[in-house]
């Protein structure tokens, strides 16, 4: 077992993976991307991901030189190579090398990275007593919907929360919680799901969808409406839901502890179901 890159077309072992150092990626974040998931050896909702890849591709306007099927081959076989049961699957698309400038002029050869590493599980005790969480400005651009390489917001919203010994930072923009530095969030109010809508200010997660689908299955009513941050501190359970965390319970939220300060009955019903629904 070893973990895999492939650049531009070539396997090889990670430590030996390359890219340009006048690459837009490098030099601008100018490129998209996408983390999933591998459980028991298979990715778990590909097409979900290809999907929003092609989407954050289109929208900055990089065509992906790969139709979906190639995608698809390319991750099995790039797993297949890893041997790793549990996995996590690395697509990285830029626009491509180029001598720096912001303009991007002529068409670029896009530069592909896709690598395989072993998925090592969170520590069950965040998950048995919630983590903490802390609200921070949304400081970020206008196309939050777009699954970009340029990350520096979240990157300094992240650290800020891990500074505050905290796990997860949450964006709010003129008083409305929006998502996670690196998750979405949802929470409880009298037995109700509620999550912010989709729009320019989140990604759509695809553990978010399959989280809304699975309570949706259970009979437990979702609504995806905006939520304040008063609505936070007053809702009966909050919890985070992204591909490494899966649906990850919060005790806290800027120090306040949320319903009992233990992961609640909604929160645990649904951790229990996406955990079956990837069976
Ligand atoms: N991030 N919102 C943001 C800003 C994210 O970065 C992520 C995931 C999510 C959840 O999306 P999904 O359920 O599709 O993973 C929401 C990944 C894991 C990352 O950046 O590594």
């Amino acid at each position: 077992m070893a973990d895999v890159a492939y650049v531009n077309g070539a396997f090889m072992p990670l430590s030996e993976a390359r890219v340009s150092v006048e690459d837009r990626g490098f030099q601008f974040g100018d490129g998209v991307y996408e983390l999933l998931r591998v459980y028991d050896g298979r990715p778990f909702r590909p097409v979900e991901h290809l999907a929003r890849l092609e989407r954050s591709a289109a929208a900055l306007g990089i065509s992906l030189p790969y139709p979906r099927e190639r995608w698809l081959a390319l991750i099995d076989e790039a797993v297949a190579r890893s041997g790793y049961a549990e996995g996590k699957v690395y697509i990285q698309v830029t626009r491509g090398a180029a001598p720096r400038d912001h303009a991007v002029g002529g068409p670029l050869s896009p530069t592909i990275v896709l690598t395989v590493r072993a998925y090592t599980p969170g520590e069950a005790a965040l998950y048995t007593a919630g983590v903490d969480v802390v609200t921070v400005p949304d400081i970020r651009w206008g196309r939050c919907d777009i699954k970009s390489v340029c990350l520096l917001a979240n990157v300094l919203a992240k650290q800020q929360a891990r500074d505050a010994g905290a796990f997860e930072a949450l964006f709010v923009r003129d008083g409305w919680v929006l998502e996670g530095a690196t998750s979405n969030v949802m929470v409880v109010k009298d037995r109700r799901v509620l999550t912010p809508p989709e729009g320019p200010y989140l990604l759509s997660g695809i553990t978010r969808q399959v989280t809304l689908a699975v309570a949706q299955k259970a009979d437990i009513p979702v609504s995806e409406l905006p939520l304040r941050e008063a609505d936070l501190y007053a809702a009966d359970e909050v919890f985070l839901t992204g591909t490494t965390i899966e649906v990850l319970p919060v005790a806290r939220v800027d120090g306040r502890r949320i319903g009992g300060g233990a992961p609640g009955p909604v929160t645990r019903s649904l951790m229990a179901r996406f955990g079956e629904s990837r069976a």
